[in-house]
């Protein structure tokens, strides 16, 4: 690229980076492969494949993120903790899709804004695991670290990093997202059929009324505009979908770090919104160094341990030149810790005049594990961390700009509490997250509910529209 070409971008290429650069600095969290050379040839094998997204919808992303930094848009942005291989499947898929359909139709007509619909999907297949081997009667084998590093089954042979696993982890996001683009094309998220995303067992659950009023009440409105206009309402099939994971396993996420013509930069074209884990997001490792060289917007996890300053070293890595819709930071305190922890970040972010998109995790700061074994979250923690941060972000004077959820449109009993009450005794019949336990769909949409009930709560709305 010429200097000229350079200055037409306010941004600027970072001098000192390439896709490989990361490998000068400490990678945590990676497996360890037994034979290098095999993941060598893995990895000449996945640069000769086609990427699953293009630097187009790249771009589209990140003007919508700017716009929901500016309160002009809200993120959801959901799926499962991990995905599996098995459950690569049309059932699992276009339920997860029909849950963040209905929640993101219930924002879009409660908050009276265009909702950015991110799914952690096509990709989720890495995890960070907080102890490098698990131990059971004595004997000692590296960690399952999702289904794109080694299989969970407790065995040597199942437990054994596998490159190959990552051609695998390709092959399943393209499929994924192949099913996922042809349902939104052919008219799945159209809005004159709400109904195509209807749940069989919804009906009875105790939300079934007031979602059905609400759907009721757009279908309404589409038809009075119809009849005002004398023509169809188009678009309303139209809905974007982008898809993010935890960009873990660095070489993978290398091996789709392109250029493409007649665009500057490198992407990653594995995900639109890759984010780094709260493990892995120190300033000096080797995932912040990475994520600083590609045009992506990107996010980060922010815990309960990080300082001000850290956060805003942290900023000025990822996004030196303030670029709107660049970076998100998704802060998963706690509903114990976050109202000790967030307002000093949000004032110091304030305070320095940086653009970021806030994001509430609230799941991950959240997980407790039962009497009886289970791994769980209790909704009323999950409902109270979302409530707080919206409170905070008012007295701060910020915005809380999305959401980050775990959740499955399966009938899944991992997290206690919510509508229908689910208490410990309730997780033995539908548990069946490899991770983390996710929201099933009731309690994922009592979630959209109570988001709208505190915005209202708040009074927010359009800048300037109130
Ligand atoms: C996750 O999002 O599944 C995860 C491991 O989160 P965190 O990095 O916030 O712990
Ligand atoms: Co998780």
């Amino acid at each position: 690229m010429s200097a000229n070409e350079r200055t037409l971008h306010s941004v600027k290429l970072p001098e000192d980076w390439s896709p490989g650069s990361w490998r000068g600095r400490t990678a945590l969290q990676m497996p360890a492969y037994p034979d290098a050379g095999e993941l060598a040839r893995v990895q000449e094998e996945l640069r000769a494949l086609p990427p699953l997204v293009t630097s187009w919808e790249i771009h589209s992303l990140r003007q919508q993120l700017a716009e929901a930094q500016e309160g002009r848009r809200f993120l959801l942005q959901g799926g499962d903790c991990a995905e599996n291989f098995s459950d690569c499947s049309s059932a699992v898929i276009s339920n997860r899709l029909k849950v963040l359909l209905q929640m993101s139709l219930v924002l879009v007509h409660g908050l009276r804004l265009p909702v950015v619909r991110v799914g952690r999907f096509a990709g989720q297949y890495a995890k960070p695991r907080s102890a490098e081997v698990e131990t059971r009667d004595g004997v000692s084998l590296p960690s399952y670290r999702g289904d794109m590093v080694n299989a969970p089954e407790f065995d040597a042979a199942a437990r054994r990093p596998d490159p190959r696993r990552m051609v695998k982890a390709h092959a399943r996001s393209a499929m994924t997202m192949n099913f996922v683009r042809s349902l939104i094309d052919g008219g799945f998220a159209d809005l004159h059929h709400p109904e195509y995303w209807d749940l069989g067992w919804v009906t009875h659950s105790p939300l079934a009324e007031d979602y059905q009023r609400m759907v009721a009440n757009i279908g309404e409105a589409v038809r009075f505009m119809e009849t005002l206009s004398g023509n169809q309402v188009h678009n309303l099939n139209r809905v974007d979908f982008f898809t993010s994971h935890e960009a873990l396993l660095l070489p993978y996420e290398e091996a789709f770090t392109r250029q493409v013509p007649r665009q500057w930069g490198w992407f990653n074209l594995s995900t639109h919104f890759p984010w780094i884990g709260m493990r892995t997001a120190s300033r000096d490792g080797a995932h912040a160094e990475y994520f600083r060289g590609i045009r992506n917007p990107v996010a980060v996890k922010i815990g309960p341990g990080v300082e001000p300053d850290e956060l805003l070293r942290l900023v000025d890595l990822l996004n030196p030149d303030d670029e709107p819709g660049r970076l998100g930071l998704i802060c998963r305190m706690g509903a114990a810790a976050v109202a000790d922890r967030l307002p000093r970040l949000l004032e110091a972010v304030r305070r320095e005049g940086r653009r970021v998109l806030w994001i509430c995790d609230p799941m991950h700061g959240n997980t407790e594990a039962t009497s009886n074994g289970y791994k769980t979250r209790r909704f009323d923690n999950i409902r109270s961390e979302i409530e707080q941060s919206f409170d905070l972000h008012a007295a701060a004077g910020t915005r809380l700009g999305g959401v980050h959820l775990e959740l499955t449109g399966e009938d899944v009993t991992e997290c206690t509490g919510g509508a229908r009450d689910l208490c410990e005794v309730d997780l033995e019949r539908a548990y069946r997250s490899t991770v983390d336990p996710r929201l099933n769909y009731e309690q994922s949409l009592e979630i959209a509910m109570l988001i709208v009930r505190k915005h209202a709560q708040l009074g927010l709305a359009l800048p300037g529209a109130r």
